[in-house]
């Protein structure tokens, strides 16, 4: 058998929320690696990406039109990455907050898998969802986070195997404590900090981009008997 690829070249890569902390940094390590990437997100495109070559579209994953209206311009994809989240500390026990919440993080990631299936099968692609340490731990300041996290390694492994009769390969990366835009409430609460500091075996909180070899090794041909699995990236938070 030959020797392991590890080449992402010329592969499309989509990133939803991709205009974010984790979502950028993917996309700066897809260029990198000779992948062509279009981010997706609310937000513009962040300085230094369109320089990179990085195709901006405007989407709300929330939006059933809005993401077919996309799958329907986008001629090809190998790679989707599920990236858009939010949170809002304590306000999620509202029912209403709660579904919002939701929407954006689990029924958006199924929203985008149901539009580029058919993509992302003609190119025998991938998808990587993102789920989180609350996929494992509760969260009682954010409830709905914590509960779509959880479901997404469910979704994962389910679309793992619907979809590996079209050839699609789905999995998911946890992260752990990455210091971007949606960290900051836990970043500055001194209280949660001190907690997880105490617990967290390398004591600091990561770059995004501690993660994006990960997200690359997952869309390369090296893992390719890797299917339906959630692989946290936390710095040692989960074994401690
Ligand atoms: N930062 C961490 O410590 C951490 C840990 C575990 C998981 N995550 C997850 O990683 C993913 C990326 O988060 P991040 O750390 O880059 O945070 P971030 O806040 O920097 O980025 C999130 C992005 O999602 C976008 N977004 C929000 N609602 C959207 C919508 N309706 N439609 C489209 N885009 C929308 C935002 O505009 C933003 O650019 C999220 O799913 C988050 O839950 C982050």
């Amino acid at each position: 058998m030959a020797t392991p690829s590890f080449s992402v070249a010329g592969q499309h890569v989509l990133i939803s929320g991709g205009s974010g902390g984790i979502g950028s940094a993917f996309a700066r390590a897809f260029v990198a690696h000779g992948a062509t990437v279009t981010v997706t997100d609310v937000q513009p495109l962040p300085t230094g990406l369109a320089a990179l070559g990085v195709k901006f579209e405007h989407l709300d994953v929330t939006s059933n039109a809005a993401v077919e209206a996309l799958a329907a311009r986008i001629k090809t994809l190998n790679v989707l990455i599920h990236c858009a989240g939010k949170l809002i500390r304590w306000e999620e026990h509202k029912p209403d907050v709660f579904r919002d919440i939701i929407d954006i993080h689990l029924v958006g990631n199924v929203r985008l898998a149901a539009a580029f299936r058919l993509h992302l099968k003609a190119s025998r692609g991938c998808m990587i969802n993102i789920a989180s340490m609350y996929s494992y731990f509760g969260a009682p300041q954010i409830p709905a986070y914590a509960s779509a996290k959880t479901a997404i390694v469910g979704l994962t492994r389910s679309l793992a195997l619907a979809y590996s009769e079209d050839g699609i390969r789905v999995n998911a990366i946890a992260p752990g404590w990455i210091a971007t835009a949606i960290s900051r409430g836990g970043r500055e609460d001194p209280v949660f900090n001190d907690k997880l500091m105490q617990r967290l075996p390398n004591k600091r909180w990561a770059d995004p981009e501690e993660l994006a070899g990960t997200a690359v090794f997952l869309a390369s041909p090296a893992s390719a008997l890797i299917n339906g699995v959630t692989i946290p990236v936390d710095g040692g938070y989960t074994a401690a």
